[in-house]
């Protein structure tokens, strides 16, 4: 019988899939992992393969101490498949075959489909890992750079999770799909990643906070909308997932916290009381607020874009399918088939935005995005209780959706974080005041430069209130090898 709760070590391929007994999926997987090194190695953290991460590995899925923490050098690390237990009886919670027995095999009619959805899950993974590879030798501390390692190598799981869905349910094309994933690289000009975001450069650890908080926060509402799911493996696979995604999430909210923690007490300290005498605070050698709200637009617009077009019969499609569902469907209280329902969009009519009724199952992407909005704006609301507990009178705000947009209705026009809309010689006068410009990066690349003496950290972010795994400040949460 395989342990469906600790995880089988014995094997190459850590898992709790029974692998030993599953050969063929065990031999497919066992021929991907030397190409999954080479890529880690080429494409993982720039300069820390030799060095000992303090990092955890999933020892288990039960929610009561999954996880260990121990040195590891990065390539040894245990990259595993691990699913949430099976749950007896589970059903397909929603669309045409709401009430039927959860899918355990792929059914034939959406074979493509859904494979779709793994392989852009999938395609995100190993992109965030290509993204951040150059940010080592430039973290603010040791603890932050065993975080930054520990999102990577999660990241790298989460790989592993969606390969072993297509190696297990997808025979030859899903191989080919699996040797894609490891081909595709993030900003390549021939062969880039699937979504926007994910080509985007991450230059600096603000932008590694602000792509942690937003970013992994679409790769939480993804989850959770296929751990919805119907495919029952596909389902427990992301159920994993999700409670090493928590992780991610808070490595960027107390990220930016700390960061504008520093700013406000350095402030406090220096007397200034105008958040917006930029050159002042930037004399102390901290982020200014206005700067950290033009990192925040951006990485909330960008992340916007990942959830589509307003209007998509893809997701309908993928619903009816009972493939990937809402945001907590199963707490929701309507008939999780939607045949009559609308939700409201805001779209671009005769040049106004407006708000409009559209049929519910068209605009589900709409849905979970206001889902992760509404998520989104409680993590600013502590981001300002910090602003405010420190006395300084500045407040930080999500834009207006139709800020900065390449995907959908707002696309085409320029619209403020207030939500007006502006012509291009207008825009082009206040743009500045609203995204990072090139010589705010230049200003946040000066502050870059790396610390790596145990329990320092950069003056321009604070040091943690908790450290990792209850360990105490001077901790060397990274022995960098001589
Ligand atoms: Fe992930
Ligand atoms: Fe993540």
């Amino acid at each position: 019988m395989t342990d469906t709760i600790n995880v089988d070590y014995s094997t190459r391929i850590p898992n709790n899939v029974g692998l030993t007994e599953d050969r063929t999926v065990l031999r497919a997987l066992e021929g991907w992992h030397p190409g999954y090194i080479d890529w880690w190695k080429d494409m993982g953290p720039e300069g820390f393969q030799e060095a000992l991460v303090y990092l955890r590995t999933a020892v288990s899925v039960d929610p009561q101490g999954w996880a260990k923490f121990d040195y590891v050098k990065m390539p040894e690390y245990r990259w595993g498949v691990l699913l949430a237990p099976k749950e007896e009886g589970r059903k397909v919670n929603f669309g045409k075959h709401k009430g039927e027995a959860a899918f355990q095999e792929v059914p034939g009619e959406y074979r493509a489909m859904l494979r779709r959805l793994i392989v852009i899950q999938g395609d995100t993974e190993p992109a965030s890992v290509e993204q951040q590879r150059h940010l080592g030798k430039t973290a603010p501390s040791l603890y932050d750079l065993r975080n930054l390692f520990q999102v990577n190598v999660e990241e790298g799981r989460h790989l592993w999770a969606m390969v072993y869905l297509l190696h297990k349910y997808f025979g030859r094309d899903g191989r080919e799909e699996a040797e894609e994933l490891l081909r595709r690289r993030s900003g390549d000009a021939d062969s880039p990643r699937m979504l926007g975001a994910f080509n985007e450069k991450t230059p600096d650890w603000l932008s590694f906070f602000m792509f942690t908080f937003f970013t992994d926060r679409d790769g939480k509402m993804q989850l959770e909308s296929l751990a919805q799911s119907g495919f029952d493996p596909l389902s427990r696979t992301c159920r994993f997932m999700l409670t090493e995604e928590a992780h991610h999430m808070f490595v960027g909210e107390t990220g930016v916290g700390r960061t504008i923690q520093r700013t406000c007490e350095a402030m406090k300290k220096a007397g200034i009381e105008d958040a917006n005498d930029i050159a002042k605070v930037r004399a102390l050698g901290v982020i200014d607020l206005p700067t950290i709200q033009k990192k925040l637009n951006l990485h909330y617009s960008l992340t916007l874009d990942l959830f589509g077009a307003e209007i998509s019969t893809n997701s309908a499609n993928f619903y009816n399918a009972g493939l990937k569902g809402r945001f907590q469907e199963t707490k929701i209280d309507d008939d999780h088939q939607l045949t009559n329902a609308v939700y409201p969009v805001l779209k671009l009519v005769d040049g106004k935005i407006v708000k409009v009724d559209e049929p519910a199952l068209t605009a589900l992407n709409m849905r979970l995005r206001d889902d992760y909005s509404e998520d989104c704006a409680k993590g600013v609301e502590r981001w300002n209780r910090i602003v405010q507990k420190e006395g300084v009178n500045f407040r930080l705000e999500l834009p207006h959706v139709a800020f900065n947009r390449k995907i959908g209705e707002f696309r085409n026009v320029n619209v403020t974080p207030k939500g007006l809309i502006l012509g291009d010689a207008d825009w082009a006068k206040v743009r500045d005041d609203y995204l990072p410009s090139s010589s705010d990066g230049e200003y946040l690349n000066s502050l870059m430069t790396g610390h790596f003496g145990v329990g320092e950290y950069a003056g321009w972010i604070a040091a943690p209130k908790v450290g990792i795994d209850n360990k105490p400040g001077d901790f060397e949460y990274v022995r960098i090898a001589a």
